[in-house]
């Protein structure tokens, strides 16, 4: 497959994703300027590599025409907030949102998956308006604690080592450190709560 073809394929969810990290990064700004707390922490964004949706085609065995409908997740947003509770927040804020049309999403925070990986997944539609005129493209958002970020990062620089078969005793530790990172999670959660009710008692 050649450049051009790649080029118009991947033009739309570029675009897609720049205008979803404005967006997104705007409603930290909003909160900020308006003092209010933000559900966001940070925002990043990436267009899936060629290699990546190449190695996709090859392991669904798809027609290069299959591209934009069954892989989901060529143009990825990644959400980081601070406690569990945002994530339901920010889903709900989604929701919300006439630009975007939720597809299907997955719970992977209260359905932990069996690697101890944990987000909130959501596939979404989201319109651009190119050279070519308007086309409808997916989006995958994954939303997940500053917590469950380090697991996954740490966990994927391990698969990444290891190519992709990590040893069951680097596993089982993997497994203990999530658990680890479900209490500390938690803990904050309290602590944040704890707070926030002194606050507000004490504004009474
Ligand atoms: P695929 O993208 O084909 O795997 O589709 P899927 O339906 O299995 O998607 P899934 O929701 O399981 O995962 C999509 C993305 O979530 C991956 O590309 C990773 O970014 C992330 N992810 C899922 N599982 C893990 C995991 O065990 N460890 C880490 N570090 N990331 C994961
Ligand atoms: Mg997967």
């Amino acid at each position: 497959m050649e450049i051009q073809f790649w080029r118009e394929i991947l033009e739309p969810y570029q675009l897609g994703v720049n205008e979803l990290l404005v967006k997104f990064n705007h409603i930290i700004d909003e909160c900020k300027n308006s003092g209010r707390y933000s559900p966001i922490e940070s925002v990043e964004g990436r267009v899936k590599k060629i290699s990546s949706i190449l190695d996709k085609v090859q392991r669904k065995k798809l027609d290069s025409s299959e591209i934009d409908e069954k892989i989901e997740d060529i143009a990825g947003i990644r959400i980081i907030c601070q406690f569990v509770e945002d994530i339901y927040d920010i889903v709900k804020m989604i929701h919300n949102r006439n630009d975007m049309i939720v597809k299907l999403e997955k719970d992977y925070v209260n359905d932990i998956k069996e690697s101890g990986y944990r987000s909130f997944h959501m596939i979404v539609y989201y319109n651009v308006e190119t050279l070519n005129g308007p086309k409808v493209i997916q989006v995958e958002i994954q939303i997940r604690t500053m917590g469950m970020d380090f697991w996954a990062t740490i966990e994927h620089s391990l698969q990444y080592k290891y190519k992709y078969n990590i040893p069951p005793q680097i596993r089982e530790r993997l497994s203990a450190a999530s658990a680890a990172i479900i209490k500390l999670d938690n803990e904050m959660s309290s602590v944040h709560q704890e707070i926030r009710e002194s606050q507000s008692s004490f504004r009474k």
